[in-house]
């Protein structure tokens, strides 16, 4: 394909003006702001409020969310930039705007009723009300249709019993995204979603969780005895719940694959700017093949991971399904993130094993890439799966 008809489709690999000033706004925050503070939000495991609603102020608690609701409403790309300037500085503090912005406004924007949105996306958009999405539970964490926590049907109510685990922004967060069992024989096709209030009766939290990693994001388990949630509050339709599940995961994906994307570019920056200053045997690291090649395959990994990324959150943009592709960004950009970090931290050396150095949380940060918001594993059989159904269908 010739440059001019790739043009004349619309494919770029440059943000447009809009995007620039959303992706700059979210890294000048991020360089001033979030950077310095990155190492001291790891060793406290948390995060104050005060530093969220920094980022509210910006417009980041409503990125995709429409202006008519108070939100930004920026394209899905601009919301990939956004997200991996932020995860540069700090992955855990980026993870509350993804789970936020990708999984809980998301969810409301695409399945929630006119009712249910004008009640909360205001608030949500201006960082009032923090999200959380509550799918795993202690018996289902991959095999997600599995779930048991019940919501029975009571009048105008659900009754919900049973425990969530694995909530990101569960200790702080105002208003949750709960999938419930509301036909336990018809397994997957049985489940639904409901918004659940913070302080609801019969909600408690669990005590918050001791990670390897992204240490000041907030994780809990989230147990319910006889709580009650207005039907009101579900979003789709009964039993409808485990298509939302999925189709939000895939704008969800997209979130972490640019969170890998930050975090691969934050360790190549540590290891460029600490390969360039420190000297053996009398030449610094960088003038060093050995680094060089590591260096290399960071920038081209970073490259590579980023452009996946705005792939997939491109095709979603044009309402396209993008299932196959926000895998593959996730899937890619987690493991250059490793890979980065791992290096990073070599080309560190004994310095890089310590906490004086940025590299150490970058190496702890990355691993849940490979995990969270669907494994590795999960990310493969999903791509395989697309790619034999697409080899299925008649030219
Ligand atoms: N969009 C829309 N619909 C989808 C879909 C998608 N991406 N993927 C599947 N569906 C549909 C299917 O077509 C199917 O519909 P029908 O019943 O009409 O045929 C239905 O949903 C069920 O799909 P499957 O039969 O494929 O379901 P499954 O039980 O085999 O599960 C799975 C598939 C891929 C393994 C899925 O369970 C999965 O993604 N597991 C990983 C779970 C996960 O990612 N958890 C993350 C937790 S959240 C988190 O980590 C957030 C955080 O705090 C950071």
């Amino acid at each position: 394909m010739t440059t001019a008809t790739a043009e004349a489709q619309g494919l770029s690999f440059e943000l447009g003006e809009t995007q620039k000033m959303a992706r700059d706004l979210a890294r000048d925050f991020a360089v001033k702001r979030l950077k310095p503070l990155a190492q001291k939000l790891d060793e406290e495991e948390a995060v104050p409020r005060e530093l969220y609603a920094e980022a509210a102020a910006l417009g980041f608690f409503g990125i995709m969310i429409g202006e008519e609701y108070g939100g930004l409403g920026l394209d899905l790309v601009s919301y990939a930039a956004i997200m991996e300037e932020i995860a540069w500085a700090s992955a855990a503090y980026q993870v509350c705007l993804t789970v936020h912005n990708s999984l809980f406004c998301k969810a409301l924007t695409s399945f929630g009723t006119e009712e249910q949105k004008k009640k909360y996306l205001p608030r949500l958009a201006r960082g009032e009300l923090i999200g959380a999405y509550c799918l795993s539970e202690p018996g289902s964490g991959t095999d997600a249709g599995s779930l048991k926590t019940a919501a029975a049907a009571d009048g105008g109510d659900y009754v919900l019993d049973g425990t969530k685990a694995w909530v990101s922004n569960a200790g702080f967060a105002d208003i949750f995204l709960v999938f419930v069992s509301t036909n336990p024989a018809a397994g997957n096709k049985g489940i639904s979603c409901l918004l659940v209030e913070k302080n609801t009766p019969g909600m408690t939290l669990g005590k918050k969780e001791k990670k390897l990693g992204i240490r000041a994001s907030d994780t809990r388990e989230i147990s319910f005895r006889k709580a009650r949630v207005p039907k009101a509050n579900r979003i789709a339709a009964e039993n409808e719940g485990f298509k939302v599940a999925l189709a939000i995961l895939d704008g969800g994906r997209i979130g972490i694959a640019a969170q890998a994307v930050g975090i691969a570019r934050a360790a190549m920056d540590e290891a460029v700017s600490y390969a360039q200053a420190r000297k053996q045997f009398g030449k610094t690291l960088a003038q060093f093949q050995a680094t060089q090649m590591k260096i290399a395959e960071m920038s081209m990994g970073v490259d590579a991971a980023r452009l996946l990324t705005w792939r997939a959150a491109d095709k979603m943009q044009r309402g396209l399904r993008a299932t196959k592709e926000a895998s593959m960004a996730k899937l890619f950009a987690s493991e250059v993130a490793n890979k980065a970090a791992t290096d990073a931290l070599q080309i560190h050396g004994g310095n890089g094993y310590t906490r004086e150095f940025p590299v150490e949380r970058l190496f702890r940060d990355a691993r849940i890439t490979q995990i969270y918001e669907g494994t590795s594993e999960i990310q493969r059989l999903i791509i395989a799966r697309e790619t034999l159904a697409e080899a299925k269908q008649p030219a």
